[in-house]
């Protein structure tokens, strides 16, 4: 049969879609704006906050630095070559990771913090010179 009217199936499955309760709830300007402006200041918070967390993994990895540095130059005795090595591998790691957190900084839109006053204070790692060679 052509009657060019649509069958009784293609009629009910345009009928169905969309479903009447598929319909987002209607929402005024003014409580999309509030919304929008907690979300912002949510944002604005846990971006400080995240910015300040991986400052101090900076100064954490810095430190690090500083201290497997500081064993590499002070390694001694029969096993100080190699020792020393494993030292200076490690001191490369931490300013690795040191140079990816700075950037991650950045791409946040916020500002390594590299000075070194408040250093240790900001680190999560000690400074710990160890046993002075003899
Ligand atoms: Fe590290």
């Amino acid at each position: 049969m052509t009657t060019g009217a649509p069958s009784s199936s293609a009629s009910a499955t345009h009928s169905a879609w969309p479903a009447e309760n598929s319909t987002p709830p209607p929402a005024t300007i003014t409580g999309n704006l509030a919304l929008a402006k907690r979300r912002a200041a949510a944002s604005r918070s846990d971006r400080k906050t995240v910015l300040k967390l991986l400052n101090e993994a900076l100064a954490t990895e810095i430190v690090c630095v500083l201290r497997y540095k500081r064993h590499f130059f002070m390694a001694r005795g029969l096993n100080a070559e190699p020792v020393a090595a494993e030292f200076a591998e490690h001191a490369t790691q931490e300013q690795d990771h040191a140079d990816r957190l700075a950037e991650r900084i950045v791409q946040l839109g916020g500002e390594p913090n590299l000075s070194p006053k408040g250093l240790l204070e900001r680190s999560h790692s000690e400074y710990i010179e160890g046993v002075k060679g003899s």
